[in-house]
């Protein structure tokens, strides 16, 4: 049985002070559900305070994007090793670092490499733009990401798939239920085709794009859909509580 995950993405929002303040108001509520895999993934320079929040506590740390390289001359950039003594999670490839940094498949491939090489559990985000869904072609685009991002990766035991349609993304326009339930079991069988029907069975593959409180209950009936990754709503506590919660009511053991 996969557990679900419900992973926030705070994206570049909240202060120092107002990451605290909203781990403060979340905690309480979050940390007593079970059977849902709970992570947050505030801004880089909010970790360590975050992180000594969390001591103890079931809810996990994520960051949002690494460099691959493990450290030197890389003005600003921040490498795998710090990110390994401060979190478990990283999010890799969100479109938003694909469209406005320029990423490429190559650079997701090597950041993965370098996440699994110091035991980060990476968040690897696939999806295609509205005009690749519109001409039917949102199968090929996610494999090919799929393809270039996994190229030389042979252990998937740590990595989660984010499935996030790019038209969906802080748009408040998510795709149906049906719809992600659809890619996601495509993305499921290429993996089967590509590693075997165990590691495929056993992959957590979740969706992002617009989920809140009001639609998280449709995606998380669908049995290909292992949770969600948000944006917008993992930035209010009862909203996100909300998504976590009806996560558990709906999957929950
Ligand atoms: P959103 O963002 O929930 O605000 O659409 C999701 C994401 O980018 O991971």
């Amino acid at each position: 049985m996969r557990v679900p995950m419900i992973a926030g993405n705070w994206k570049m929002n909240t202060t120092l002070s107002e990451a605290v303040k909203l781990v403060r108001e979340m905690l309480p509520g979050l940390e007593p559900i079970a059977n849902v895999d709970r992570v947050i993934c505030p801004p880089f320079v909010s970790l360590p305070a975050v992180k000594e929040l969390l001591k103890g506590s079931p809810v996990k740390l994520g960051a949002q994007n690494m460099y691959f390289e493990e450290k030197g001359a890389y003005t600003g950039e921040v490498s795998p090793l710090m990110l390994a003594e401060l979190c478990r999670y990283v999010i890799i490839g969100h479109s938003e670092r694909r469209q406005y940094f320029g990423e490429t498949g190559e650079i997701v491939n090597k950041k993965i490499l370098a996440a699994l090489k110091v035991n980060l559990k990476p968040i690897l985000c696939i999806g295609e733009k509205l005009e690749e869904n519109e001409t039917g072609q949102t199968e090929a685009v996610v494999t090919g990401q799929l393809g270039s991002s996994l190229a030389g990766i042979e252990d998937l035991s740590r990595l989660i798939i984010a499935y996030e349609p790019i038209w969906a993304i802080g748009t408040g326009r998510a795709a149906t239920g049906e719809r992600a339930n659809e890619i996601i079991g495509l993305i499921r069988h290429h993996i089967a085709r590509q590693y075997g029907i165990s590691i495929a069975r056993d992959l957590r593959i979740i969706y992002g794009g617009s989920v809140t409180a009001d639609n998280t209950t449709e995606f998380m009936r669908q049995p290909e859909i292992d949770g969600a990754l948000v944006g917008g709503a993992s930035l209010k506590a009862n909203q996100f509580l909300s998504i976590v919660k009806q996560t558990a009511e709906v999957k929950g053991g």
